[in-house]
């Protein structure tokens, strides 16, 4: 399908493996679909934006000739409260491979709000740039920021959710498994942020998902309220439990860290709670039985080897976890197209 903008030559800087098209898929977006919208959270997409995004990032994948150069003229501007690899390295790369110019603004030091209000951050910035990419300790100030700003506002991680993660993590599972039909995700560990976006976009999107966590550890009431709501349309199966046995019979096993970041005053509160909910030889052996092919290993990343995973596990070859590190670029380059994209 031809797309309205210049076809620039690029050359990707190495060999990933082709997005394959897949069938559950709507044909490609000719034309942006959010424009000046924010993501604030997985609840701010239907399944059907969802399902464009993935349609679009697939393609791009695929070929990325067309999108060169769509964002021209754009400016991205991220600002971090907490550390970042892959999203601060995707969001840099990603946008300026489409032509975009992005800042990256350390806001380790102090906390957006302190210097100025939010209100007025907001007021400032969607003056200069077209984008406004936050990582902060309270999803309020996303929020707010979003609520104040005429730009578009992206979550690149806060206190409740990971959405970026979460949609380049579906995106990864479909390309593997060929569909999301019938796919199965179970959660070990903190009921945390990437938890909870991966648990709502689960639902939206279909996908039968099981949090499994200590006690104490449990996704948050609302996330798991929404989650059965969009669940209750689509047919998807929510199931909370303390048991890691829960997790047989998924196709993908997801862990993440056991303490967040922001969380470290809470250390002592963690410490050994979650050691059974590690992954490894032997948990996989547990809930796939003797002999049996291991689910798929996912992890937003950074790991914590030795603690929620082994390295048998990250290093095994059901383990896709850097295939989840490359498609966040993609995933969020198709969102950034369609929140920014002239179309
Ligand atoms: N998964 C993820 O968001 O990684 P970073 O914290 O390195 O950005
Ligand atoms: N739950 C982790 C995710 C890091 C990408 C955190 O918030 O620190």
């Amino acid at each position: 399908m031809p797309l309205p903008h210049a076809a620039l030559e690029v050359t990707m800087p190495h060999d990933s493996p082709a997005s394959p098209a897949s069938p559950d898929l709507p044909a490609i977006p000719a034309a942006p679909l959010l424009r000046g919208r924010d993501l604030v959270s997985i609840s701010d997409l239907t399944a059907g934006e969802v399902r464009a995004v993935f349609a679009t990032a697939g393609a791009m994948k695929r070929d990325f000739a067309p999108y060169a150069g769509s964002l021209a003229g754009r400016t991205i501007i991220m600002l971090f409260e907490k550390p970042s690899l892959r999203t601060r390295v995707t969001f840099e790369v990603g946008p300026s491979r489409m032509g975009a110019h992005a800042m990256y603004y350390d806001h380790a030091a102090q906390r957006i709000g302190q210097r100025e209000s939010v209100k007025d951050y907001a007021k400032n910035l969607e003056r200069w740039v077209d984008c406004i990419v936050l990582r902060v300790f309270e999803n309020r100030v996303v929020r707010e920021m979003a609520q104040h700003a005429r730009v578009p506002v992206v979550n690149a991680l806060c206190d409740l959710e990971h959405p970026c993660q979460a949609l380049a993590d579906l995106f990864t599972l479909g390309e593997k498994l060929g569909t999301l039909a019938g796919a199965r995700m179970a959660w070990l560990g903190d009921g945390n942020n990437v938890c909870h976006s991966l648990m709502l976009l689960c639902a939206k999107l279909g996908v039968d998902f099981t949090a499994i966590t200590p006690k104490g550890f449990e996704p948050q009431f609302q996330i798991v309220r929404d989650a059965l709501a969009d669940a209750r349309a689509t047919g998807a199966t929510i199931t909370l439990s303390h048991s890691p046995e829960a997790a047989a019979g998924h196709q993908a096993v997801y862990t993440d860290c056991w303490m967040s970041m922001g969380q470290d005053h809470q250390a002592a509160l963690r410490d050994g709670v979650f050691d059974r909910y590690q992954i490894n030889e032997e948990l996989m052996s547990r809930i796939t039985g003797p002999g049996g092919e291991w689910p798929l290993f996912m992890h937003c990343l950074p790991a914590h080897r030795g603690q929620e995973v082994t390295d048998e596990v990250i290093d095994s070859d059901r383990s896709i976890v850097f295939d989840e590190a490359e498609n966040r670029m993609w995933v969020q380059n198709a969102l950034l197209w369609h929140m920014l994209g002239r179309g």
